[in-house]
């Protein structure tokens, strides 16, 4: 079988590397991939949004499956092109047509979507930009802290929590007046705050059947203890104690099993990867918010403990026989530690030379923000490397991924030194000291 894989981070690094294990595949191709997935299969530049170009590629190549890694493309209906294309009928694509996207594509569509299916969820209400006047009045009148969130993508930008009620006033007043965010902003969400643990958790669904992914549990801060602004996450780690067994029964048969109950209700057809961004409030789930892919760095802890054949699955999924796959999973743990840019998220400077990856033992190195300038490598993104190792408990893992992460140098690179720390049993695992 030949692949199509669409992106450039760390995650479709993960996806890369899994993919080639597959008994099933024949040729990856990765558009446009960074340099870390050279080795992984044959980097193209393909314009996606041409369709013509995607077409006769898809075609020369014999594809049958396309795998997107990013949600832009698929919020976009890059799945609604392929399959409205008659000479495309045999291509199945790995992520949701633009409808299912929504899911991630609309905060307001995703909230509406939950309370219909009695989904846990944090009580909102939503409020369009000729409601400015209604969404300060019930400002007014909800306790802080305030959580506000843009309807459309936002880069990761799009959530506001203060407890400034002012501040949340600006936030909604900017958003809703279009200077904040522009079109992603003209609609707003006012949530209520939950109080809990947050857990990604992941399944992979043909939009009838579904099979549960391992759970992972992102760092999302740029500084250690969970300070400073939001990034797009800088390490992760899989399983996650506090999602233990009852836990995660709660999630599948809560969220998960009447989500795709009631995507299917509606007559939304979704397959592919689904990311219910969860908060474990006293035991119980809510869900933050749905992305329709895989995530970043999560991807990155839990595909390497993902035993069964990707591909496998994803033929499930083209042949309706998702329901009789099985997952196999790995009983150690992963712990991910992304090296990123210093500056980021904010501005920070590219083009630095990386050394010490040929040192690294036992660990996955997957690339996010690298290029190649001849045969050395350099710097090229915000974030810019993930180490990934396995552990017997989560200890251990930490342990071994902070030694590998130590190894890898470049100017200017940063990462949090405190990933898997919280969910520590015991407290002298920590991570041998910076030098
Ligand atoms: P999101 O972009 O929806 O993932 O939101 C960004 C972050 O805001 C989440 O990772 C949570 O840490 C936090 N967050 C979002 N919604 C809530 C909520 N209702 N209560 C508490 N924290 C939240
Ligand atoms: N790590 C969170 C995300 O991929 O959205």
């Amino acid at each position: 079988m030949n692949v199509l894989l669409i992106g450039s981070g760390g995650r479709e690094h993960a996806l890369a590397w899994k993919i080639t294990q597959s008994s099933l595949l024949d040729e990856l191709y990765i558009a446009p991939g960074n340099p870390g997935m050279e080795r992984h299969g044959r980097c193209v530049a393909l314009d996606i949004h041409d369709h013509d170009a995607l077409r006769a590629f898809l075609l020369e190549k014999r594809i049958g499956i396309v795998v997107v890694g990013p949600e832009a493309p698929l919020v976009e209906g890059l799945h609604d092109r392929i399959a409205a294309d008659p000479e495309l009928k045999k291509v199945t694509v790995i992520g949701p047509k633009a409808s299912g996207a929504r899911l991630e594509g609309s905060k307001d569509f995703a909230k509406e979507f939950m309370f219909r299916h009695n989904i846990p969820t944090a009580a909102h209400r939503s409020f369009g930009k000729e409601e400015v006047g209604l969404a300060i009045e019930h400002l007014e009148k909800v306790p802080p802290p305030f959580v506000i969130k843009a309807d459309g993508l936002a880069a990761g930008k799009g959530v506001v929590i203060t407890s400034d009620r002012k501040e949340a006033m600006e936030v909604v007043r900017g958003m809703l007046g279009g200077s904040r965010l522009g079109p992603a902003g003209q609609r707003v969400v006012i949530e209520e705050f939950l109080e809990g643990r947050e857990v990604s958790a992941f399944l992979i669904t043909d939009g009838r059947s579904f099979k549960m992914l391992p759970a992972a549990k992102d760092y999302k801060r740029i500084g250690d203890q969970d300070q400073g602004p939001n990034t797009g996450g800088m390490g992760a780690v899989s399983p996650v104690p506090f999602a233990d067994k009852d836990f995660m029964q709660k999630v599948h048969d809560r969220i998960a099993a009447p989500t795709i109950r009631g995507l299917s209700t509606e007559g939304i057809p979704f397959q592919g990867f689904l990311f219910m961004g969860l908060m474990n409030v006293k035991g119980d789930p809510y869900v933050i918010e749905y992305n329709v892919r895989l995530g970043d760095p999560e991807a990155q802890a839990i595909l390497p403990r993902l035993r069964s054949d990707l591909l496998d699955l994803f033929e499930g999924i083209a042949t309706d026989t998702l329901s009789e796959c099985h997952v196999d999973v790995d009983d150690r743990t992963t712990a991910t530690v992304v090296l990123a840019s210093e500056g980021y998220p904010g501005k920070y400077r590219t083009g630095f030379p990386i050394g010490g990856s040929e040192l690294l033992r036992n660990a996955l190195l997957f690339h996010s923000g690298t290029t190649k300038d001849g045969e050395e490598l350099r710097t090229n993104g915000g974030r810019v490397l993930s180490v990934t190792c396995f552990g017997k408990d989560l200890e251990q893992a930490v342990v071994n991924a902070y030694t590998n992460v130590q190894l890898i140098d470049f100017k200017g690179k940063y990462h949090r030194t405190d990933i898997g720390h919280d969910l520590a049993r015991k407290p002298n695992a920590r991570a041998p000291q910076q030098v």
